[in-house]
């Protein structure tokens, strides 16, 4: 009995590693999905360091900025940037001659980010609380906006995505990466409620957006850069 405690434990803890996002349930809402995370309801226990490290296997943050083309001095954006396990690494990128908008529409989101700003000293990341469709961004401003594990929770995507078109610059791109349901099943983990590739494609050309290059590397997730029609762009900045 006590061999077979011990196994179970090891088997909880084995797929805590293996599965980092396996305490995430999905709830299918305004056709997209919203994700809930089970944790111990603190802001600490979601954006714990040991939960960032075990994301950062599944998605690397460096190999990701080298694919979205971050450089040093460049102005960059995340919505629903969270704790900001990924904004610190794009503040670390761009460094001091560069500047992330770090936005978030949770109070407790975007209370911890300014608390992490504060202690470790990051100065180059500005945190910005968004509306529900409106990322509250400086205009024609960004070489990159990213949106990393959240466009599936987003209630109301076409008006935020129309809207972020304005915040770039001519030439900036938007980095979309979200969870893939078919690697998910492949991984045997559970994927229902999750739109398909397809439809969340169908949502970014109805914005405006149009495909620019597709890495696959991620082993959960797509990750797609696109970029605004010319159209779409045009009327969301009409330059003379
Ligand atoms: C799963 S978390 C991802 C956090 C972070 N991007 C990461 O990968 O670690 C999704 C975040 O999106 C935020 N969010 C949902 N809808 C949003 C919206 N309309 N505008 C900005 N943030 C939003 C949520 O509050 C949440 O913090």
């Amino acid at each position: 009995m006590k061999h077979l405690s011990v196994s179970l434990v090891c088997l909880i803890v084995l797929s805590a590693l293996v599965f980092p996002h396996a305490a995430e349930a999905r709830v299918p809402q305004h056709g997209m999905t919203v994700q809930t995370h089970q944790h111990d309801g603190s802001s600490q226990g979601r954006y714990s360091k040991e939960r960032e490290e075990m994301i950062e296997r599944t998605q690397p943050s460096g190999k990701i900025m080298d694919a979205m083309g971050i450089k040093p001095g460049m102005v960059v954006a995340e919505i629903g940037a969270g704790g900001g396990r990924f904004a610190v690494r794009l503040a670390e990128r761009v460094g001091d001659a560069g500047k992330v908008y770090a936005n978030d529409i949770d109070p407790d989101a975007l209370e911890f980010m300014k608390k992490r700003c504060r202690e470790e000293k990051i100065q180059n990341m500005i945190v910005v609380e968004g509306g529900e469709t409106d990322p509250r961004l400086p205009l024609a401003a960004l070489d990159v906006v990213a949106l990393v594990h959240t466009l599936h929770m987003v209630k109301k995507p076409v008006p935020l995505l129309k809207n972020i078109i304005a915040t770039l610059k001519p030439g900036g791109v938007l980095a979309v990466i979200d969870a893939d349901p078919e690697k998910f099943a492949r991984m045997n983990r559970d994927a229902e409620g999750l739109p398909s590739n397809e439809q969340v494609m169908r949502l970014l050309n109805d914005a405006g957006f149009e495909l620019v290059s597709e890495h696959t590397f991620l082993p959960l997730h797509f990750f797609w850069i696109l970029r605004p029609r010319e159209e779409a762009d045009q009327a969301a900045n009409p330059r003379e």
